[in-house]
């Protein structure tokens, strides 16, 4: 995800430096997988909090998940750096609880959630979704939560809400990544905001989530309340969520502001439209060291294309 400092400095001085960076922590993440290819859920954070979830077989894919250690030790969450690692190592500054969602905008009832209230207001499903990065790794994750449909149904958007905006906690307290020189780079603007169009959100595989393994976000996963959005590249699915907001323009999405050529606003994951920098026909699985397909829409062709039919996905990439 990371972007240019200036406009006249190449694209490529900058991912070598960022390359740089970044291979220390994935040699070290590649030994030690290797090592332990088929470690069982390590403690590499502790043990949350269990949360209750009954599986949903239907929409469970059959790709083994990847360990509990990756998905909590192998993190894009800027507002704690940008390496990997950076996430595990600070996030235990955020402080998930008490906490509240503000959902707004063009809606009938508007309302500030307690988090509470929204993990209990509907029933909680385990699913095993495929996430698939814009940089060229992939997960499988055990996610639990509910359909983002069933919290939007409550607040009846109106006619005029086309868009829904996620908006991420704002504070430099909590969050070391907001503060001033933080960053190896600042262009990015905060609160980290996404968006998606309002049958995207509707989507029954758009999934409110508060939990993985079993248990409670681990802080770094986006603790207590992210969305995700299987079909999408990564960075569509907002983390730590203060903010829900029904729109009648399509939101201003953080990286489409830093970099619009490289992040559009739909992002969903398709391996016939490369990044400027990263091809997206392949993916490597964390966990694994081959490369594979990367699917259209990650997989999720059959439930989604009919959204964008259309739609022309290079132009709306
Ligand atoms: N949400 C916030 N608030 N900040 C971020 O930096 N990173 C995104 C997304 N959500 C991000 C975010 C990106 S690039 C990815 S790939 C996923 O979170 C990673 O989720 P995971 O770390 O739980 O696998």
């Amino acid at each position: 995800m990371l972007i240019r400092h200036a406009p006249d400095m190449k694209t490529s001085e900058i991912t070598d430096f960022h390359l740089y960076l970044n291979r220390r922590s994935f040699l070290l993440g590649m030994a030690a997988l290797a090592l332990a290819p088929s470690m069982p859920a390590a403690a590499a954070v502790p043990a949350g909090e269990r949360l209750k979830a009954t599986r949903n077989e239907r929409l469970t894919v059959e790709d083994p998940p990847t360990t509990f250690e990756s998905i909590t030790t192998y993190n894009n969450f800027y507002e704690f750096g940008t390496n990997k690692d950076d996430p595990a190592r600070l996030a235990h500054m955020l402080k998930a609880r008490p906490w509240t969602v503000l959902v707004d905008g063009h809606v009938s009832r508007p309302k500030r959630y307690d988090v509470d209230e929204l993990v209990r207001l509907s029933p909680l499903e385990e699913r095993v979704y495929r996430l698939r990065c814009v940089e060229g790794w992939s997960m499988v994750i055990p996610w639990i939560g509910y359909p983002l449909a069933s919290l939007i149904k409550r607040v009846q958007p109106t006619s005029k809400a086309k868009f829904v905006e996620f908006t991420s906690l704002l504070d430099p307290q909590q969050l070391p990544g907001q503060r001033q020189g933080f960053l190896s780079f600042s262009s990015l603007e905060w609160p980290y905001v996404e968006g998606l169009r309002l049958d995207e959100a509707l989507h029954p595989l758009t999934l409110l989530t508060f939990g993985l393994y079993g248990q409670v976000l681990p802080n770094q996963d986006g603790a207590p309340i992210r969305v995700v959005v299987p079909w999408k590249y990564g960075f569509k699915s907002a983390k730590s969520i203060v903010r829900i907001r029904f729109v009648a323009e399509q939101p201003k999405t953080t990286w489409e502001k830093a970099a619009p050529k490289e992040y559009g606003f739909y992002s969903n994951a398709n391996p016939t439209v490369d990044h400027p920098r990263w091809s997206q026909a392949t993916e490597r699985r964390i966990g694994e060291f081959r490369r594979r397909k990367t699917l259209m829409f990650n997989g999720y062709e059959e439930q989604v294309a009919s959204l964008y039919t259309g739609m022309d996905l290079r132009k709306s990439y």
